[in-house]
């Protein structure tokens, strides 16, 4: 976490996420009085001091959402789940990759158990291990199943699984999680060494990985957090919840030539003349609230000039407004790609284009 003093010594942190932040405005605005679960979500900056690469960054953003209170109820994991994916769906982003875990719960028989095994392994096989990885043994064994150095990858695999050590409750819940996964037909992948970066979890948790990102691929990450509020002051209260790293969602994006914003308008409105811009404003004022992209010169240019820009800008017709168009009531609109016109009135124009499938839809 960035933490620093300003220059009158007020003590500054910045939010390295915003699951926290989520669950103190539960507590601070009473929200367990409200029907539950209460379902929020959030954009915004976040900041971590990490070291910086393609995909990582100290300022990035995140879009979140957590859904808090009420019951743990797999289907509101698998819910959750199925709405980060259903979004990526939609953008189409291409090669998302669903990974799930459970790793338990705080009791004695369930993650320290098996957290007491896995330190028992790892203290057999330290000499292979790493400097990173042999700290790890102390500080946080699970964390060891995250590393990604190529030699410790086989000895990585005989360690013992999370989903052989947990309780009956969580042994359950997973299973339950991951029938209601099936159910909304959403694929995934088992992955026993997911165990995530954030002391909060228990039970689910996930990450998404999407193409074009080298080896920062993870464009969402999220799980369950029972607890996390009432550590934090507040009643005892279940919550679950996923954020999506915006910046690399939107380089993924790029990567399958799907980031730029869709270049064009539908219509150029080329007007000259007095009560041409009349009719011109009126006109683009009509067409934008019928859902229509329109771009109206705010100076009158000559017609050429002004299909000229049409054309740059990549539109699909242009408007001819002049003063005689205006007194005949016949408007002419030209359709850019094979240099067409037609007269339409003004209630014929936009019953024509309503036809048309808008460019910037
Ligand atoms: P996280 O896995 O730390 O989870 O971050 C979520 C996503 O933020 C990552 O998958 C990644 O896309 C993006 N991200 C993280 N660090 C960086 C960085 N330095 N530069 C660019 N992107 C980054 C959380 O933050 C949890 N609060 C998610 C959550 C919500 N769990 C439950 N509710």
């Amino acid at each position: 976490m960035y933490s620093f003093e300003d220059r009158d010594e007020a003590s500054i942190s910045l939010r390295p996420e915003a699951t926290a932040s989520v669950c103190r405005a539960y507590i601070e605005h009473g929200m367990a009085q409200l029907p539950q679960p209460v379902k929020m979500y959030y954009m915004g900056p976040m900041f971590r001091r990490e070291r910086p690469q393609k995909g990582r960054y100290r300022q990035f953003y995140q879009i979140g959402a957590e859904v808090l209170g009420g019951s743990d109820a797999p289907a509101i994991d698998a819910e959750v789940i199925e709405m980060v994916m259903t979004f990526f769906d939609r953008l189409g982003l291409t090669g998302v990759e669903l990974d799930i875990n459970s790793i338990g719960h705080n009791a004695p028989e369930c993650r320290p158990l098996y957290v007491q095994k896995l330190k028992a392994e790892l203290e057999k096989v330290k000499d292979e291990l790493g400097a990173d990885s042999q700290r790890r043994i102390e500080t946080n064994p699970l964390r060891v199943l995250d590393s990604k150095l190529e030699h410790e990858q086989a000895i990585i695999a005989t360690l013992p699984r999370i989903a052989d050590h947990l309780c009956v409750d969580c042994a359950a819940h997973y299973a339950a999680v991951k029938r209601q996964l099936e159910l909304r037909g959403v694929f995934f992948k088992e992955n026993w060494r997911l165990v995530r970066g954030l002391d909060y979890y228990m039970r689910t948790t996930f990450e998404i990985t999407a193409k074009g990102l080298g080896s920062q691929n993870a464009v969402c990450g999220g799980g369950r957090y029972d607890g996390l509020v009432e550590l934090l002051g507040g009643p005892p209260t279940k919550g679950i919840g996923f954020a999506i790293g915006e910046d690399r969602l939107i380089l993924s994006l790029q990567e399958i030539g799907k980031g730029a914003a869709p270049l064009g308008r539908d219509v150029y409105i080329a007007w000259m003349g007095e009560r041409a811009c009349a009719a011109a404003v009126r006109a683009a004022k009509n067409l934008r609230s019928a859902g229509f992209s329109v771009e109206l010169p705010p100076t009158e240019l000559k017609f050429g000039k002004a299909l000229e820009r049409a054309d740059k800008l990549g539109s699909r017709y242009a408007l001819i407004l002049g003063d005689n168009e205006v007194s005949e009531g016949s408007w002419t609109l030209k359709t850019l790609a094979d240099g067409t016109q037609q007269k339409l009135t003004e209630p014929e124009l936009l019953e024509y284009l309503r036809k048309q499938k808008p460019v910037s839809s």
